[in-house]
């Protein structure tokens, strides 16, 4: 797969990726070289990794708890010790292994210490590959509520490969499946049919796309002050339901995925409200998500909770709720405010 120029860095495939990596540590002469993993991506992608890798250098490995709730400063302060009883410099790299949660956490951990080393992120899972490994974003999540805390800092290099994939399950496959699906009802709805249709998917073809997509937006608006909000559709509601799902003691997690999933139904409800997003497409959408995703029941006594998360969202400016909404597949309008009426009825519609 042709590699992929992002602004300061590039994204690269499997074939060529892993020497390209060890003539970047040679040229850069970095001093000692840190490897961030979970518990599952050290037992299954460490071992097919570390061959890969070329360098007489000192390497370290760091192992953080798997999972969403361990993206908090807690989780921080251990590697920012841990880099720093094993030596680290600012002449270290760090090497994020892992899905979201690792490059997310990681990027954030590099870029604040000693006031910033460089990484490298090899994302594992298809949410990390497609989404949360490019485009500059790094950060923790405050408490339940995503991502809060953060900064954007770009990596000095993305490398992909899919060989990874064999080690996630089916589950988080779908889970990344929502950011593609994002990318074409936003963005390219050719990409949005061949999801929809289900002919011929070429799950390398999937990812090459959306990477390309989330690249072009990134390079004309890196800081998210305008065209960037499109790859926040869905997430405005996604994220009040992923975080209330992970607050609850009683309720199994949903995947980010999933949460964001539920998230494009509503907000597309809204749009079909609000700006006349066609009812059709709005029905395609729905059954193209249940169609790939079991269905959540959301119960309607857990709905002032969800609004209560929802006004915590990073996009609200002066206590609103700002949506991105579609007037069309890949056409948007940014910024609308919702009422907490229609907001409620939308998620209504989702369990319909
Ligand atoms: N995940 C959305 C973005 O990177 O802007």
């Amino acid at each position: 797969m042709k590699s992929i120029q992002a602004a300061t860095y590039p994204v690269l495939f499997q074939e060529n990726a892993y020497s390209k990596l060890s003539n970047l540590i040679a040229s850069k002469s970095y001093s000692s070289l840190f490897i961030l993993v979970d518990e599952n991506t050290f037992e299954h992608c460490y071992p097919k990794f570390i061959p890969n890798l070329a360098t007489d250098i000192r390497i370290e490995v760091i192992e953080i708890e798997a999972g969403e709730v361990n993206k908090n400063i807690e989780t921080c302060i251990g590697v920012w010790n841990a880099i720093t009883e094993l030596g680290g410099d600012r002449k270290s790299l760090l090497i994020t292994l892992g899905g979201g949660v690792i490059t997310d956490l990681g990027g954030f951990v590099a870029s604040t210490f000693k006031r910033g080393i460089d990484f490298v992120n090899i994302p594992t899972t298809l949410l990390s590959i497609v989404d949360a490994s490019v485009g500059g974003k790094t950060g923790i999540d405050l408490g339940v509520l995503k991502n809060q805390i953060g900064l954007f800092s770009n990596p000095e290099m993305v490398l992909i490969d899919t060989n990874y994939l064999e080690t996630v399950t089916a589950r988080e496959i779908k889970s990344g499946m929502a950011e593609i699906i994002k990318y074409g009802v936003t963005y390219d709805v050719t990409l949005f049919n061949e999801i929809k249709d289900n002919k011929n998917l070429n799950i390398n073809d999937l990812i090459h796309r959306s990477i390309e997509i989330k690249n072009e937006v990134v390079l004309k608006d890196p800081k998210e002050q305008n065209l960037r909000k499109i790859l926040n559709f869905g997430h405005t509601i996604g994220h009040a339901i992923e975080s209330f799902y992970l607050e609850s003691n009683t309720k199994e997690n949903l995947t980010h995925g999933e949460a964001i999933a539920i998230g494009m139904v509503c907000e597309s409800y809204i749009s079909s409200k609000l700006l006349n997003f066609p009812e059709d497409k709005l029905n395609i959408l729905k059954e193209t998500i249940l169609s790939i995703y079991d269905r959540t029941i959301l119960d309607k006594n857990d709905f002032s909770s969800i609004m209560d998360l929802l006004k915590h969202d990073k996009k609200n400016v002066n206590g609103q709720v700002n949506f991105v909404l579609l007037t069309d597949f890949e056409n948007h309008k940014l910024d609308c405010k919702v009422s907490e009426e229609l907001i409620v009825d939308s998620l209504y519609f989702y369990n319909k």
